[in-house]
């Protein structure tokens, strides 16, 4: 039977869960971006430019087509309401309605229900909503904090005191927020990133990914939406021990159950970024959809039909049974505008090499006119490499990263033995 899906987003990530749906012949696909991607364009049947978050274009353009489903990409339309809306048109949305996606929109909200609730790995923190107040805990705080505007920031909101900030500088950064933070104890350890398919009630694990954050190589420089990934042919991570796995998805499980309880059942990708420290796993965050880069690592291994995931997600009854992935290695790397993310040199040609055969290419916020591609003000596009090891994906995404030209860059680093080493050795350490 032939299903009309709507994919909302215009990233990398989004032409990464195009990819995945147009692997079924049944699926035909809309999508609605904020600018033409062209490997997204290039898979669907009809496309809408308009911004995410235009809920009633959206929704008007979901309904006069047809669509029988929809996938929400981007966390800015979960926020905006755009699955209570298409709901209510009839429209069932892998994406959670409006208060099961504050778990990520509202970050005091996650806490205080990780708090309420019991859950493990919620670091101790504090919300505040004044600036005096949160101004006086840090200055009594013994030890660094985390700053965290309350709100959505795109990933790059968070201050680290010890890494970004000094004191002072965080009572600045406090203030110009107007005090509306959450503070929490700064987390030692390393960080993984676990992804979920969740129906409201049952909950299937992806494998683990590790994303790189900050915008330069050896982990320098200002934080990013994320500079590239990888994921092993385990499906876990060597600094992660199975128990702190399973410690990790528990926490999720739980969050699940207390969503459901609650009468806001989460339906969508639950993603958990989580701090593997000497204490075990602790939540540094919920997304409320896939990771960009990460769902290019996930997807690019995914050997179920995606759309067959969705039908059952959205009938409840989805079981680990029908989620398949390849035990191969995943390195995926984004090319970037020079200057990114402070400031970025928008409108430059970028020349693709042609020695990509085996490489995965998912486009991003890039520009094509005339058969150009020209670089904006975010991430232009990424490279997936697959292998056996680690070793052969990393080598197949930094060659391709490398013949590409043009007045980007990218991190090298990403994937490599060299970095993998850096990261189990500060694992061990800490134990
Ligand atoms: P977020 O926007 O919540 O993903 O945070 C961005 C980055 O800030 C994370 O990837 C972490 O590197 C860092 N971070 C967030 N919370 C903490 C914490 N409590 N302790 C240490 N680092 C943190
Ligand atoms: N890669 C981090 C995020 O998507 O939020």
């Amino acid at each position: 039977m032939t299903m009309k899906v709507l994919v909302v987003g215009g990233g990398g990530r989004e032409h990464a869960i195009a990819c995945a749906l147009s692997r079924s012949e049944e699926v035909v696909l809309l999508s609605v971006m904020p600018k033409h991607n062209p490997g997204i364009a290039s898979l669907s049947s009809d496309v809408l430019i308009e911004k995410e978050t235009n809920i009633p274009a959206v929704v008007d353009f979901a309904v006069s087509r047809g669509a029988d489903y929809a996938v929400i990409g981007p966390e800015a339309p979960l926020e905006a309401g755009i699955v209570d809306r298409l709901e209510k048109r009839g429209i069932p949305c892998i994406g959670p309605i409006l208060k099961a996606a504050m778990l990520e929109t509202d970050k005091a909200f996650c806490r205080e229900m990780m708090h309420r609730h019991g859950i493990a790995g919620c670091p101790h923190y504090r919300t505040f909503y004044h600036a005096d107040d949160a101004i006086r805990f840090i200055r009594n705080y013994d030890g660094d904090l985390a700053i965290k505007p309350i709100g959505l920031t795109g990933g790059k909101g968070v201050r680290i005191m010890g890494e970004h900030l000094d004191r002072e500088g965080a009572v600045a950064y406090v203030r110009s927020l107007e005090g509306r933070v959450v503070l929490e104890e700064r987390l030692i350890g390393e960080e993984f990133t676990l992804q979920a398919f969740v129906d409201g009630k049952h909950i299937v694990p992806m494998p683990l990914v590790q994303d790189h954050k900050r915008a330069f190589e050896g982990d320098l420089g200002p934080n990013t939406g994320g500079m590239g990934a990888y994921s092993m042919p385990d499906h876990s991570l060597p600094f992660v021990t199975d128990s702190v796995r399973t410690q990790a998805f528990g926490i999720m499980k739980e969050v699940v159950k207390v969503m459901g309880e609650s009468g806001t059942p989460y339906r969508g990708v639950l993603y958990g970024q989580f701090m593997n420290t000497a204490r075990g796993p602790m939540v540094i965050e919920f997304n409320a959809r896939f990771g960009d880069p990460e769902a290019m690592n996930v997807l690019s291994l995914l050997e179920s039909d995606l759309s067959s995931i969705i039908t059952r997600m959205i009938s409840g009854s989805l079981s680990e049974k029908d989620v398949k992935f390849a035990r191969k290695a995943t390195v995926c790397k984004y090319i970037v505008p020079e200057g990114y993310p402070d400031a970025p040199r928008t409108g430059e040609p970028v020349v693709l090499g042609d020695n990509t055969p085996d490489t995965l290419l998912y486009y991003a916020n890039v520009e094509e006119r005339e058969g150009t591609l020209y670089t904006q003000s975010s991430r232009t596009l990424a490279f997936v490499g697959i292998g056996d090891t680690l070793d052969a994906a990393e080598h197949s995404a930094e060659s391709a990263a490398r013949s590409v030209k043009g007045r980007v860059r990218y991190r090298r680093d990403i994937g490599t033995a060299a970095l993998l080493q850096k990261r189990i050795s500060h694992m061990k350490e800490l134990r």
